[in-house]
């Protein structure tokens, strides 16, 4: 139990004349028979506690949560649960240990879709993002959808994660690849990408949220333009989800992946989407054990779908830690979260804009995850981020996977803080403090 939740069942013990009733943050409070709804701020320090490495003498500053964030005490207890209690291989044993854990894997599935707004058996569980983004391009080439000449488009924010596997897919296939370039505050053309997209498009691959402008992209617009044409949309919504609502019809996804590391889950676990009718056009192109229907000397028959998917044995306490996760996220409310990350990142970005030099490679809080990359003049970011974390400050320095946008920006890395649901306005100051100590120590030298 987390300390949040922990928190308003001891205020409901303690006022029995109220009936409080958490949903995110806003307590429900029923007077007789009126019920309305206070919203209250998110309270950092009791979320913070969930999270032992904040705790710890001597910890960093954490602003590196678009790298990886940190992992709550109820994800921690529950991965620990599986392997201390019930550990045993999942959809295969017929005895209690592995019937459970069977239940705690599937239970997952059902978390998961209902996050994103999917059905249970559009999500295939995947070692990542990158994972994800893989399987899929392999699952594609094996398809007829795509011929020599064809168009996909992508967009210059992209991370490696898709860019890699999309310029690899387009080469095999001898696809012509098209991006849809930056605009002028930080998101993308969405003129340029109207045009871009064309009758020859098969496939468009973005990303929902920038990891080094933190930008949220408007997807569904996108998608209206390349569902016009009859191509696919792939969303990359890796930075995005935890962060901010993700719905995939919203979105109109036809496939969305993301990364369970990113949002308070466990390493090494991930999630790929696909709309049950673009699923089932698909052949999965990771093959072995648990996914067959009968195999014969020379041939197999795959068995259902998403299972089909998910060959060998998975990451079952990841999977069970990322339920937690969501969990612990919507205990929360990821929009009270997304508020939070907004306040925090505008007060990031004003305090940063006072120190003279520093160029701000972020859009604007309100249409951001969290994230500000930035620049100071006399500084080279690499330099910059030793500094930072000499004063025990953890930020990221470098071109965050995404080189061809840098190249883009005529610059060759940013220092990127991302900022989460444990960020402080106090973590922010100690930001700013050795920025500034950064800008005196190079003014010296
Ligand atoms: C936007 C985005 N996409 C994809 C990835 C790849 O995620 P993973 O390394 O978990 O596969 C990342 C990781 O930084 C990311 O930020």
């Amino acid at each position: 139990m987390s300390q949040f939740e922990k928190r308003v069942i001891a205020a409901e013990r303690s006022n029995p004349r109220f009936s409080f009733k958490i949903k995110s943050l806003c307590y429900s409070i029923k007077i007789k028979n009126c019920k309305f709804q206070i919203r209250i701020n998110m309270d950092i320090d009791i979320i913070r506690k969930d999270f032992s490495i904040l705790q710890k003498e001597g910890s960093s500053v954490y602003l590196d949560s678009a790298a990886t964030s940190l992992t709550p005490e109820p994800v921690l207890k529950a991965m620990d649960e599986y392997y201390r209690t019930y550990r045993a291989n999942i959809h295969r044993g017929l005895y209690r240990e592995a019937e459970k854990a069977s239940v705690e894997y599937e239970a997952t599935r059902r978390v998961i879709a209902n996050f994103i707004g999917a059905d249970s058996d559009e999500i295939i569980f995947t070692a990542g993002a990158t994972g994800s983004s893989n399987m899929l391009m392999y699952a594609f080439e094996l398809t007829d959808t795509f011929s020599e000449g064809d168009e996909v488009v992508t967009t210059i924010m992209e991370h490696n994660a898709v860019l890699l596997p999309l310029q690899a897919f387009a080469k095999r296939k001898k696809l012509n690849l098209r991006y849809i370039e930056l605009g002028e505050c930080f998101e993308l053309d969405y003129d340029q990408a109207e045009k871009c997209i064309t009758e020859k498009t098969k496939l468009v691959a973005l990303t929902l949220a920038s990891n080094v402008l933190g930008t949220i992209n408007d997807v569904t617009r996108v998608a209206r333009r390349a569902h016009e044409v009859g191509a696919l949309v792939l969303v990359d919504a890796t930075a995005a989800v935890g962060h901010v609502p993700v719905d995939v019809k919203q979105l109109d996804a036809d496939f969305l992946f993301f990364s369970g590391h990113k949002m308070c889950g466990p390493t090494g676990v991930g999630v790929l989407y696909g709309k049950k009718s673009e699923l089932a056009k698909l052949t999965p192109s990771y093959l072995g054990g648990g996914i067959i229907e009968e195999v014969t000397r020379t041939d197999y028959v795959l068995g259902e779908q998403p299972w089909s998917f998910e060959a060998g044995t998975p990451n079952i306490a990841g999977v069970i830690g990322l339920k937690k996760a969501v969990e612990y996220l919507e205990t929360i409310g990821v929009e009270n979260i997304q508020t939070h990350c907004h306040e925090t990142l505008a007060y990031t970005q004003q305090e940063l804009k006072k120190i003279e030099g520093v160029k701000i490679f972020s859009s604007d809080p309100v249409h951001n995850i969290g994230i500000v990359s930035f620049t100071l003049a006399t500084v080279h970011p690499h330099d910059m981020a030793e500094i930072l974390g000499k004063n025990g400050v953890a930020v990221r320095a470098g071109h965050h996977c995404a080189v061809p946008l840098h190249t883009e920006l005529c610059i060759p890395a940013t220092t990127r803080a991302s900022i989460y649901l444990y960020t402080t306005k106090d973590d922010v100051d100690a930001l700013i403090e050795s920025v500034k100590e950064a800008q005196r120590i190079f003014a010296q030298a």
